[in-house]
């Protein structure tokens, strides 16, 4: 079958290249992907929010499967305007519906969602102007440090952690005030929780799930966490403290129960769940959903997956995902981010990528903020490419992520040396 790939990251490139490889992928398509995915399959000149372009795409291309990367077109009703097309009646879609997507779109909605469904989360409280006391009273009557979120998408900038009472004050004061425009028009303050994060994927057909291969991801841009929060500055699977007994308090207490919670409140969801958890003393916590794959720990689970990514996603539309084969790769996988100098702050794009055909074969090179441009590649955003190894330890599949690392060139790049070092 024809399948079209919505998204341009580190993420769609890893999708796109695991997809590829299935005997069921007849042609790949990714709109509007990256110099990285145009080596995969055909890039198409279509935004991940323009479904009308989409739906254009899907026809011209005698497209059978729609893949949905990003959130932004998930949160938005993209899965929603293809379903309810006549024209798509047979178009297999991967991605959940509007309001399985509020799983994120709407952190008061999923903080709701887990209260009803006796999911462990932080306590909260949300907050509008109408109730802004409420809030104030909240956080006089938690310690330090205070988290408030912003309710909707924030392009992962939301989350406010503060370490004193007036600052945390002040910052609510200005979520509600616009801060994050519409999205911190309610925010969420919660209880803040101590321990070590993981991030746990599952795809799902709305009846059956399997658990993808757990991740976790280094947010800060400096050595050893230190620094502004990026989008992502590398990533590790498997997760030495994500051991069998956790996992299993991790699938009863959390998996099911928002499985089952979603077909209790009648919420149509095929797709990918993200639980980004929290481990507090050997007991895992939800500290957010996310209704897609994360990124960079899709450019380390992929390539842990051993089975035909086609088929399992064949599964999560047509239902039977329980009859579909997960087999996962034992090795570890180590992905280090190649980032453009300056970011998360202010970084200059265009800059020639040389080395990648040095690479060596056994890394994986999966391009972030990339495109073409007079026959070269160029940096087009702030993370630029993902290089993953395999390693039978985390320690070599690191080694070899970061000999490519030094392979790879542009003007200004940066990494870290830590990834995974944390960890047992
Ligand atoms: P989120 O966007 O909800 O994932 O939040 C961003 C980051 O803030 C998380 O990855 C955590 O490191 C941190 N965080 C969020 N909520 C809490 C909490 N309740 N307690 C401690 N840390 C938190
Ligand atoms: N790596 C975290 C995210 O994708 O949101």
């Amino acid at each position: 079958m024809n399948i079209l790939l919505l998204g341009n990251g580190g993420r769609e490139s890893a999708i796109a290249w695991k997809l590829s490889q299935s005997a069921k992928c007849d042609r790949l398509f990714i709109a509007p992907g990256n110099a990285g995915t145009a080596s995969i399959g055909t890039n198409l000149p279509v935004g991940v929010s323009d479904f009308e372009g989409i739906k254009r795409a899907v026809i011209e291309n005698d497209v059978k499967m729609v893949v949905v990367g990003p959130e932004v077109p998930l949160v938005g009703g993209v899965v929603d305007f293809l379903a309810s097309d006549k024209e798509l009646r047979d178009v297999m879609l991967v991605g959940p519906t509007k309001q399985g997507a509020m799983l994120e779109g709407s952190k008061e909605f999923s903080k709701r969602f887990m209260l009803r469904h006796h999911i462990p989360t932080a306590a909260y409280i949300g907050v509008q102007k109408v109730n802004i006391e409420q809030g104030k009273d909240f956080l006089r009557q938690h310690a330090a440090p205070y988290v408030l979120k912003a309710d909707g998408l924030a392009a992962g900038k939301g989350v406010l952690i503060d370490n004193d009472l007036e600052t945390a004050e002040a910052h609510l004061d200005e979520m509600l005030s616009g801060k994050f425009g519409d999205a911190s028009s309610t925010v969420v303050i919660e209880e803040f929780l101590s321990g070590i994060e993981c991030s746990v994927f599952v795809v799902t057909d709305g009846d059956h799930y399997k658990i993808l291969p757990v991740a976790k991801d280094y947010k800060r841009i400096g050595e050893h966490d230190t620094g502004l929060n990026t989008g992502g500055m590398g990533s590790v699977s498997p997760v030495s403290f994500a051991d069998k007994e956790f996992m299993h308090k991790v699938e009863i207490q959390i998996i099911r129960p928002t499985i089952d919670g979603l077909k209790e409140d009648d919420i149509n969801y095929k797709g990918f769940i993200f639980f980004g958890l929290i481990n507090v003393k050997g007991n895992p916590y939800v500290i957010e959903y996310n209704c897609r794959m994360g990124d960079p720990e899709t450019e380390v689970v992929m390539p842990r997956i051993e089975s035909d990514l086609v088929d399992l996603l064949e599964g999560v539309a047509q239902g039977d995902l329980d009859r579909r084969e997960l087999k996962i790769d034992p090795r570890y996988a180590v992905a280090v981010m190649l980032v453009s100098g300056g970011y998360p702050e202010e970084y200059v794009k265009g800059y020639e990528i040389t080395g990648l055909d040095k690479v060596n074969a056994e890394t994986l090179a999966f391009h972030a903020g990339t495109k073409q441009k007079d026959g070269k590649v160029v940096t087009d955003g702030g993370r630029v490419i993902a290089l993953t190894s395999y390693g039978a330890t985390k320690d070599e599949a690191l080694q070899k992520s970061m000999k490519a690392a030094e392979t790879v060139m542009f003007t200004d790049k940066y990494f870290r040396h830590d990834i995974g070092g944390d960890l047992k």
